[in-house]
C-alpha cells in the first residue's frame, strides 16, 4: 500500500481510503441496506488489515460513526478517521448562520463520543454547494482546531463553485471532491489551485456509485449517456484485460489528482479486489491517454442526488 501525506497537514495515510455510508445507511443504486453489525465491523478490520489507514464517516450517515468507534476504540492500529458536519436541522433543513457554531459544538461532541476518541482526525462540512463559507463558520470550525477536538477540517463539495470557495479560505486544509474517469471538471483549476495551497486532496465517487462498475447494464433509461459513457470506459478496459471497476480506481489513484482516494462498500468481496486493484499501480499511459476521450458534460448526470429514485437490483 502506497502512503501519502495529506496536503500540508502532516496527515500520513494509505492513498486508498474506505468509505462507510454503506455501514450506516441504505446508498447507493441499489440502496441496499446495511449489513448485521459484526459484519461491518469485520469489514472495517479487514479494511485496516488489507493497508488501509483512512476511514470516511460522517455524522449523518446513520449508525456508521458507532460501528467505526466500536470497530477502532483505542485501538494500536486506529486509522485516520474523517468525520463531517451537516450544516443543517433535524428535518434536512439548512441552518440559518447564527445557528451553526453551536452545531458544530454538538455535533463534534457526539462525533467524539461515537468514535470513541478526544480528537477527530479531519472534520469536513458535510456536502458543501455554492459558497457555502462566511467569516462565523469559519471561525466555528477553526475553534474546533484550536480547542484540540479536530485536527485538521475542510469541506466535501459538490459541483464548481463550492471547492472554489473552499480555496479562497487558507485554514481549509482539506478539500474531497467527485472525481472519476467520467468526471475530470476540477482537473484544469480547482486541484492544481489546492495542491499549490497545500491543501490535502480526497477523491470520492470514482465508481460514481457503481456506474462505473458491471452495474452500468443495470441504468434506467434516464441514465442511457452515462451508461454509454461507462459502456466506452468497459471496452477500453477490456482491450487491457482490465475489469472497469479496477481501471476506474487505478485511474483515480495513480493519475495524480488527489492524495486519497476513498471508495465505499459493504462487501468483502468488493474490498478485497479494491485491494488488489491498488496493488497493481498506474493503469498504461496509453490507457490513461485513451480515456481523456471519454466525458460527460452534463451536471445533472454527474450528480447522484440528481439521479432517478429507482433502486437497481441488490447484491
Ligand atoms: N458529500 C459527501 O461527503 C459524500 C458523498 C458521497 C459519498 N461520500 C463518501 O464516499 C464514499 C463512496 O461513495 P461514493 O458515492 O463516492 O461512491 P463510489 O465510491 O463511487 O461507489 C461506491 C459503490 O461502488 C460499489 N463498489 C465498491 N467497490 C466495488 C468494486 N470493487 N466493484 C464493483 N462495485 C464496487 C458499491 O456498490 P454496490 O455494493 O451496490 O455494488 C459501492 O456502494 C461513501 O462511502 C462515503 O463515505 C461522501
Amino acid at each position: 500500500m502506497k502512503h501519502v501525506e495529506l496536503g500540508t497537514t502532516r496527515i500520513q495515510t494509505s492513498c486508498l481510503g474506505l468509505g462507510t455510508v454503506e455501514l450506516g445507511l441504505p446508498y447507493g443504486l441499489s440502496k441496499e441496506p446495511p449489513p448485521a453489525d459484526n459484519v461491518c465491523i469485520e469489514l472495517l478490520h479487514q479494511a485496516v488489515a488489507g493497508g488501509i489507514s483512512y476511514i470516511d464517516t460522517a455524522a449523518a450517515y446513520g449508525r456508521s460513526e458507532e460501528l467505526v468507534g466500536r470497530a477502532f476504540g483505542s485501538r494500536a492500529d486506529r486509522p485516520t478517521i474523517a468525520t463531517k458536519v451537516a450544516l443543517r436541522d433535524e428535518q434536512g433543513r439548512p441552518l440559518a448562520a447564527a445557528d451553526q457554531r453551536q452545531h458544530i459544538e454538538a455535533s463534534v461532541q457526539r462525533s467524539l463520543r461515537l468514535l470513541q476518541t478526544e480528537r477527530l482526525d479531519i472534520l469536513k462540512i458535510h456536502s458543501a454547494a455554492d459558497a457555502f463559507l462566511h467569516d462565523e463558520l469559519v471561525g466555528a470550525m477553526q475553534d474546533m482546531v484550536d480547542r484540540g477536538m479536530v485536527g485538521a477540517w475542510g469541506a466535501s463539495t459538490y459541483g464548481m463553485a463550492a471547492p472554489a470557495d473552499a480555496l479562497a479560505e487558507a485554514k481549509v486544509r482539506v478539500l474531497q471532491i467527485a472525481y472519476s474517469i467520467l468526471d475530470r471538471r476540477l482537473s484544469a483549476q480547482i486541484l492544481p489551485r489546492a495542491r499549490n495551497n497545500g491543501v490535502g486532496i480526497v477523491l470520492r465517487s470514482v465508481f460514481l456509485q457503481g456506474v462505473l462498475s458491471d452495474r452500468r447494464r443495470d441504468l434506467p433509461d434516464s441514465m442511457a449517456a452515462l451508461a454509454r459513457a461507462a459502456e466506452s470506459a468497459a471496452q477500453l478496459a477490456a482491450e487491457s484485460d482490465l475489469s472497469l471497476s479496477d481501471m476506474a480506481l487505478r485511474f483515480a489513484l495513480y493519475g495524480g489528482a488527489g492524495d486519497v482516494t476513498i471508495v465505499g462498500t459493504a462487501h468483502e468481496e468488493e474490498l478485497r479486489q479494491n485491494l488488489v486493484a491498488c496493488e497493481a499501480g498506474p493503469l498504461p499511459p496509453d490507457l490513461v491517454a485513451a480515456l481523456e476521450t471519454i466525458d460527460i458534460d452534463d451536471p445533472e448526470l454527474l450528480n447522484p442526488s440528481a439521479w432517478p429514485d429507482q433502486p437497481v437490483q441488490a447484491k
